[in-house]
């Protein structure tokens, strides 16, 4: 199974992955990284595993259509089956939602549908909620809302502090995503 990675930052859900798949936890094989911020941290970390990478700035197009015909060719051009959202932050739009209908898959830290959007551990964080944690679903044409396919609770603990939560739900997450992905590619179904 040929997979792309879509990434925006630092890349650490995409390192996880690139991890899996080296020591055999994943049997796809990440052929392309598309990032749309130049200088990203995980450009260099596609880089470093040999993985190709499509990096493109939106300024530069007129619209989300034409960036979209454009990771589509790249995709095709590749013979990519499914997308890995890891931190993408954009909405995907019609162009990408057509030519990989259900199949893109997203990781999003909480527990969906409360706090979806930007900044998902700092609003829980700030709600003052005791659980919080992860959700992997597919994706649709709104903002973290397509079908559920896996989630993992963490615990608030009492004195916990926003900078501990984070990194607690990054290390479910690092865990949980290539997991679920391998899952959801072999089976196709819920797990
Ligand atoms: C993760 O928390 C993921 O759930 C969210 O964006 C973050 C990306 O982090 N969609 P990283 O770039 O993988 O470190």
């Amino acid at each position: 199974m040929r997979i792309a990675c879509f990434a925006s930052g630092s890349g650490s859900n995409v390192e996880a992955i690139f991890e899996a798949i080296e020591d055999g936890r994943m049997s796809a094989r990440c052929v392309l990284l598309v990032c749309d911020r130049p200088g990203a941290p995980v450009i260099e970390r596609a880089v470093r595993r040999g993985c190709d990478v499509f990096v493109f700035a939106a300024k530069e197009y007129p619209d989300k259509e034409a960036f979209e015909r454009e990771i589509v060719a790249e995709l095709e051009r590749r013979g990519v089956e499914r997308i890995i959202l890891a931190g993408y932050m954009r909405l995907i739009g019609q162009v990408l939602l057509e030519a990989y209908q259900g199949r893109i898959v997203n990781i999003h830290p909480s527990l969906l549908p409360s706090f979806p959007g930007k900044d998902a551990i700092a609003q829980a964080f700030h709600a003052g909620v005791k659980i919080t944690g992860v959700t992997i679903h597919v994706v649709d044409e709104g903002m973290d809302t397509g079908p559920i396919i896996a989630q993992e609770s963490v615990r608030l603990d009492n004195d916990m502090t926003h900078e501990e939560l984070q990194k607690a739900i990054q290390r479910v997450e690092h865990e949980l995503y290539p997991r679920v992905i391998e899952e959801w590619i072999k089976e196709g179904a819920n797990v």
